[in-house]
């Protein structure tokens, strides 16, 4: 049996944001009743940058991603996250792709905020503020005009050069280039920067809001004003991830927030296991670190397109 080779632009070609929106729900709820396996991911440090090894199983598929952060990339015509996935067989462990998961951990990262923005924000939410407007930004955006009907998007970079593209890329969208305060003042924030100390302000934050924190995914990073998180409820993908790399990870060494005051996890409240009843007036925040579930998940709608649609390279990469 070959294994499949599939490129950036092959991956490009077979992904759907409203599919992979569905089977990340899934693979959530799937780990939260028992029936995913994911230790958390393992971080190798580099000067510029840092590697993560991202394992997980989830029914029907399994798979390791290998994925970096440079963040001086872009001065560098390179993007800051560069991914590629081992996506294997679980009942035999044969390796049935190996692909590109650059655009795949995009789509999976816009996907997994816009499930937690479904289950957390109000549901009457008609403007999205965008925190940054670099690649992640780009398909924030895409996954929450799939679930919500978005009359105004703001978006807020300090470089406008950023903020210009991703107008240009979503020319049916109303979306306008906002400040830092205009674009906090949105129903759903997602904050995808790099930041290592907080751009979004309490201050920025009204009541009602819900928060996507999604740049902070390794130790020392941070994005919100500890105070924000603790006046909200916070949830987040993977309690051990966040509390060492994600946006809690820098108030928890300072013993601002306790890893105790989260809500709850994704996955808990997918599931139906957890049950948020929301407040009007209650600000809810969505910590994202990135989990292998959510990888693997759209490795396999990937693949299973690939070989239905015939839309492949393959080489016979292993002696049987
Ligand atoms: N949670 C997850 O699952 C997940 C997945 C992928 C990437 N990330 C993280 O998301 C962040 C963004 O990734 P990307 O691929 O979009 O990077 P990018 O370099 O393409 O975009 C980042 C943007 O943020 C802007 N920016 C930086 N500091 C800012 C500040 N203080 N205020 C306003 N804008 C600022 C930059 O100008 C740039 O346009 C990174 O930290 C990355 O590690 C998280």
């Amino acid at each position: 049996m070959p294994t499949l080779i599939l490129t950036a632009k092959d991956v490009k070609e077979l992904i759907d944001m409203p599919e992979v929106i569905e089977v990340v729900e899934k693979a959530f709820a799937d780990w939260a009743n028992g029936k995913a396996a994911m230790p958390p991911k393992a971080y190798v440090q580099v000067e510029r940058g840092d590697f993560r090894a991202m394992p997980a199983a989830i029914p029907g598929g399994a798979g390791l991603k290998w994925v970096n952060v440079h963040p001086d990339n872009p001065s560098r015509n390179l993007p800051t996250v560069m991914a590629i996935l081992i996506y294997n067989d679980p009942s035999t462990g044969y390796p049935l792709a190996i692909m590109d998961a650059t655009e795949l951990t995009a789509y999976r990262t816009g996907a997994a905020a816009a499930v937690a923005s479904k289950y957390l924000a109000r549901r009457d939410s008609r403007t999205l503020g965008l925190i940054g407007a670099g690649r992640q930004a780009h398909t924030q955006l895409m996954a929450h005009l799939s679930l919500f009907d978005l009359q105004e998007v703001r978006a807020y970079d300090r470089s406008p050069a950023a903020t210009d593209r991703l107008i240009k890329a979503f020319p049916k969208t109303r979306i306008r280039a906002a400040s830092l305060a205009d674009a906090a003042e949105s129903d759903i924030v997602c904050t995808v920067t790099p930041a290592h100390e907080p751009v979004l302000m309490k201050e920025h934050v009204r009541p009602g809001t819900h928060v996507n924190a999604i740049g902070a995914d390794a130790a020392g990073k941070e994005e919100l004003d500890p105070s924000i998180l603790n006046n909200a409820v916070v949830v987040v993908d993977e309690i051990v991830q966040a509390s060492r790399s994600g946006e809690i990870n820098v108030p928890v060494s300072k013993g601002l927030f306790k890893v105790e005051s989260i809500f709850a996890t994704l996955g808990d409240i997918v599931s139906g296991k957890k049950v948020f009843e929301r407040r009007p007036s209650a600000v809810t925040v969505f910590d994202s670190t990135g989990v292998a579930i959510e990888d693997v998940a759209t490795a396999k709608l990937i693949y299973e397109r690939a070989r239905a649609e015939e839309r492949y390279h393959a080489v016979d990469m292993v002696e049987a």
